[in-house]
């Protein structure tokens, strides 16, 4: 595609709209700003971004397990991993119209690149020096206040009750890595896994971002897909380049174009890092960051054992070498992952003389992998043939029955959505215009739109 940066975004998010993808987060009700709903056919691309994620990560790794943690935890969990203190984001406000703006977003804007790391008064030095320049993206002034931090924990008060009601907030979780520290004890304890073994975690996580943007990518209620590979320290580096390689094959695997993945190293670590890169995607607004990858040293389960007062430490069965195990982390995000692929494989060409919009998805992430028609609605035997046919392949695979408008019409609407194939029910199908097709159908590819009589018998061989 040759579309301009907006013009690419746009098509991207009303098609999703258009075709049941994605919705605004409470529309209704006038909408909710960082929310999205996913809609019937974006949680089928949602299940299969995650079931091909887990497929990679759990099942074809000997030494990952799976977790399902509680998204409310203990309130010490978040002091102990520092994100009561230090999980931040620079705030400034306009003084003309009170809207919020990241500070280092606003710098950006101008070219100008803050670092995450910054103190306070670091970044008010940056922004002071470069006031003149900065504008409200709301109302357009330039009348900014100071720059403040604001802490992006979402605090709730579930399961605080009477005693401690005042005393201790709690948090809704801030990433999905903290409920694999807490249970790397248990799983060490209950199951087979030595070290080096892994715990990998798909679920919610929730920010009060300041400034949710870019439609799904930066959202305050997020799907996070994360593994935390617990390793001997003197091989973290080894695990971590390792992990490297994987994930960026992963993507490759998944059918992307290596030209819009790139590697982006952290140019500031935190003081516990060894190493931090992302994998960045070449979004319709430019390269962003899509996977962190990082070795992370023993800094979580050194701050766990030290709130707890529980020992993590670990003694190798072999060497009896005793380690507080290191952490090599890949961490993803569901909705950045889904926003790629909807860029990734997002297509518009010619087909018998018609310009069509077609979202080229490998077969494993389709939301619908066939979709079955009767070539007509209002003639019962080829209804009944047509839902037959669906009875039998929806035993096998995501199936959907349309008989809406005419059959151009049920093959456009298919195409966007992505589904690879389509099988059409027709006279020939009931032998009525030629015996030799009697119980055989139309299968129509997606991507060339080419058309071939396959027998009912073969049809589930054919399509997987
Ligand atoms: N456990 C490490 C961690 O949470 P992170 O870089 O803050 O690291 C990891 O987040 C991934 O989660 C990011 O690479 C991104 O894909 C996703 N993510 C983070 N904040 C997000 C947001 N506000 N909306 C959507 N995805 C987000």
């Amino acid at each position: 595609m040759t579309d301009s940066t907006d013009a690419k975004m746009d098509k991207i998010v009303a098609l999703a709209k258009r075709r049941g993808f994605v919705f605004s987060g409470s529309e209704l009700y006038g909408g909710f700003v960082g929310s999205y709903d996913y809609g019937p056919y974006g949680v089928e691309l949602a299940n299969n971004l995650k079931a091909a994620w887990w497929q990679a990560i759990v099942n074809e790794e000997a030494n990952v397990v799976g977790l399902d943690s509680a998204i409310v935890t203990h309130p010490k969990v978040w002091e102990a991993s520092g994100h009561v203190g230090g999980f931040s984001d620079p705030l400034v406000e306009c003084k003309e119209c009170n809207t919020r703006s990241r500070a280092d977003h606003l710098l950006e804007s101008i070219e100008v690149s803050a670092d995450e790391k910054m103190t306070v008064e670091e970044i008010n030095q940056v922004f002071d020096e470069h006031r003149d320049s900065l504008t409200c993206p709301k109302c357009g002034q330039k009348n900014f206040g100071q720059v403040s931090q604001f802490n992006l924990l979402a605090q709730t008060n579930l399961g605080n009750f009477s005693e401690d009601w005042t005393k201790e907030p709690t948090y809704l979780r801030g990433e999905t890595a903290q409920g694999i520290y807490i249970n790397y004890k248990n799983v060490l304890d209950t199951t087979r896994v030595k070290v080096p073994f892994g715990i990998a975690q798909i679920g919610k996580a929730f920010r009060n971002e300041i400034a949710p943007r870019q439609y799904i990518f930066r959202k305050r209620e997020f799907e996070q897909m994360e593994l935390q590979m617990f390793v001997d320290p003197d091989s973290e580096m080894e695990v971590y380049e390792k992990w490297k390689e994987k994930r960026m094959q992963y993507y490759l695997d998944l059918g992307f174009k290596a030209e819009n993945l790139r590697w982006h190293e952290h140019e500031n670590l935190v003081f516990y890092a060894k190493a931090a890169f992302d994998i960045e995607y070449n979004y319709p607004f430019g390269f962003k960051e899509m996977e962190g990858v990082h070795a992370r040293g023993n800094y979580d389960l050194s701050q766990h054992q030290e709130y707890s007062g529980v020992s993590m430490e670990y003694t190798d069965p072999y060497t009896n070498k005793k380690f507080v195990p290191h952490v090599v982390e890949t961490s993803v995000g569901l909705d950045r992952t889904f926003l790629a692929v909807m860029t990734e494989f997002y297509d518009e060409d010619e087909l018998g003389g018609d310009t069509r919009v077609v979202m080229r998805f490998p077969k494993k992430l389709a939301p619908i992998k066939v979709a079955v028609f009767p070539l007509l609605r209002n003639k019962p035997q080829l209804v009944e043939k047509a839902q037959e046919v669906f009875a039998m392949l929806s035993k096998h695979m995501r199936t959907e029955y349309d008989d809406n408008g005419n059959v151009g019409k049920r093959y456009r609407r298919q195409d966007e959505i992505g589904t690879p194939a389509c099988v059409t029910i027709d006279f020939d199908t009931l032998g009525e215009e030629n015996p030799d097709h009697k119980d055989t159908v139309t299968v129509r590819d997606r991507d060339t739109g080419e058309q071939e009589r396959v027998a009912i018998a073969e049809l589930i061989e054919r399509l997987k």
